[in-house]
């Protein structure tokens, strides 16, 4: 790939999706675009790319965007997150929002529908305290393609291997042939929508809730203080944030702040200077 072809790509990738991909990563640009260019009867990743500089292809950017998105994700992934939204944050929101009786949780990169569908699982396992609440679960991804898988809620047998408790499988999940189709009633729970992170967040409301693990990763830090700074213009104070394993706000924002010995966690910074040395505990109290 020639130094223009690759700036092309990266430039591209990163307007239209944030991604970042660095001269040590062409293998990734190969083993990913290589197959869409076949697709489009072209024999080369540089055809591909002489195409695509010839002239714009909105059709055509928007599968090499889909392409180079990591969908990796599993339900229940680390476990720990999913823990302090049931035994945690449920239990405050259903003091603070008492008289509304709503709540709002946006998974922000939900890719093929596990996290967001932990989420109603768990929502579902105690449904006896929420039967007359309007909780509502929205899920988005850039990518069509997991959201269609998401939707259907069909997994493998090795995706639902991948931290679903037996039991939860056998509850939940109808299996047919080699495949594991999650019900209706868990697939109603949740509204999937083709979001891009870059876009605009005004006109989806607030949220009480934002799960956006596992997608900051790809961005540059300007990328992710910029999409971090406009969640928390969505979030009220008491707002919580869910953010994965390897990503953090330090050095990036200061709107908000970890929640000590609660990795993954993070609250307003309003919140957490209303309760100094917070922990969810301190700083629901304090709302
Ligand atoms: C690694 S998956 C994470 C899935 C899930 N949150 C988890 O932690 O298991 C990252 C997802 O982010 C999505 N993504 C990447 N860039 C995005 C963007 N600019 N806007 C929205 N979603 C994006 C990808 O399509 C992919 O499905």
């Amino acid at each position: 790939m020639t130094p223009d072809d690759f700036d092309f790509i990266a430039a591209l990738l990163k307007a239209r999706s944030g991604l970042i991909v660095s001269r040590d990563k062409v293998y990734l640009l190969e083993s990913r675009l290589t197959p869409v260019a076949r697709r489009r009867g072209l024999d080369t990743l540089e055809k591909l790319l002489a195409t695509m500089r010839r002239q714009v292809d909105e059709e055509l950017t928007r599968t090499v965007v889909e392409a180079m998105t990591t969908n990796e994700s599993f339900f229940f992934r680390d476990a720990t997150p999913f823990d302090i939204f049931r035994d945690q944050v449920l239990p405050r929101l259903r003091e603070h929002n008492a008289a509304s009786k709503r709540i709002r949780v946006w998974c922000a990169a939900a890719s093929s529908g596990q996290e967001p569908y932990s989420l109603a699982i768990y929502i579902k396992e105690q449904e006896h305290l929420w039967r007359d609440w309007a909780i509502e679960i929205l899920a988005t991804d850039i990518s069509t393609q997991v959201l269609d898988k998401a939707r259907a809620g069909i997994y493998t047998q090795f995706e639902v291997q991948r931290g679903l408790p037996i039991r939860t499988l056998i509850k939940y999940f109808t299996q047919s042939g080699e495949t594991w189709q999650l019900s209706k009633q868990i697939r109603d729970m949740v509204t999937f929508r083709e979001f891009n992170l870059l876009e605009s967040y005004r006109n989806f409301g607030r949220f009480d809730v934002i799960f956006c693990r596992n997608v900051l990763i790809y961005f540059d830090q300007e990328t992710k203080a910029d999409v971090l700074n406009r969640m928390r213009e969505i979030l009220p104070t008491h707002g919580t944030l869910f953010l994965g394993a390897a990503e953090t706000v330090l050095g990036l924002t200061d709107r908000f702040k970890p929640v000590p010995g609660q990795r993954g966690l993070y609250v307003t910074s309003d919140a957490a200077a209303a309760a100094p040395g917070s922990g969810v505990r301190q700083n629901v109290a304090a709302r």
